[in-house]
C-alpha cells in the first residue's frame, strides 16, 4: 500500500469557485493548488515553513501552504495571488509593487502580496512597524524590504482614497 492509497474529499472554495476534489490525505495545500488545480502563482521556496513564498489566504488569514495539508482546508475559502486581479485590474497591492519597484526577481512577490493582503484586510491603516510585523514570515533575498514596505504603504493609501472617494 502506498501513501496515495489514502484519499479524502476536499470541498472548498478556491478564488471564489466551489470545488470538490479527491486528494491524497498527505497532499500539501501548495501541491493541491499548483499541481492539482494548476494555480502556479503560489511559489515553493524552502518547502519547510521558513520563507513565506507559498503564502495564501485561508479564510482570509495568511497561511504557509507548504505546511498545510489540503485535507484540513475542507470547508474553507482559499485565495491565491490569481484571485487578486479577477476584475481585470491589478489590485492596490499589485499596483503598489509595480509603482514602488517592490519586486526584483519576483519569486517572493506572490507570497509577500498575499501576506500583505491579509494584513490590510485586518488593519487598513498599518504603521511601518505593523507592516514589518505582518511580513515578518516572508523572506526576500533581493529588495532589502524598503521597497516592499513602500509598496504596502502605497496600497494602503490607495485603498483609503478609494474608500473616501466612494463615501463622498
Ligand atoms: S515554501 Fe513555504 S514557507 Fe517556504
Ligand atoms: S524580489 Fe527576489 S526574493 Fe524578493
Amino acid at each position: 500500500m502506498t501513501d496515495t492509497d489514502h484519499r479524502t474529499i476536499v470541498s472548498c472554495s478556491v478564488n471564489g469557485r466551489r470545488r470538490d476534489d479527491v486528494v491524497p490525505d498527505n497532499m500539501l495545500l501548495v501541491d493541491y493548488l499548483r499541481e492539482h488545480i494548476g494555480l502556479t502563482g503560489t511559489k515553493i521556496g524552502c518547502d519547510g515553513g521558513e520563507c513565506g513564498c507559498c503564502t495564501v489566504l485561508v479564510d482570509g488569514r495568511p497561511r504557509h501552504a507548504c505546511l498545510t495539508l489540503a485535507a484540513v482546508c475542507n470547508g474553507t475559502d482559499i485565495e491565491t495571488i490569481e484571485a487578486l486581479d479577477r476584475s481585470g485590474r491589478l489590485n492596490a497591492l499589485q499596483r503598489g509593487f509595480n509603482e514602488k519597484l517592490g519586486a526584483q526577481c519576483g519569486f517572493c512577490t506572490p507570497g509577500m502580496i498575499m501576506a500583505a493582503e491579509g494584513l490590510l484586510r485586518d488593519n487598513p491603516d498599518p504603521t511601518e512597524d505593523d507592516i514589518r510585523q505582518g511580513l515578518a514570515a516572508n523572506i526576500c533575498r533581493c529588495t532589502g524590504y524598503v521597497k516592499i514596505i513602500e509598496a504596502v504603504q502605497f496600497a494602503a493609501a490607495e485603498l483609503k482614497n478609494e474608500k473616501t472617494g466612494a463615501a463622498a
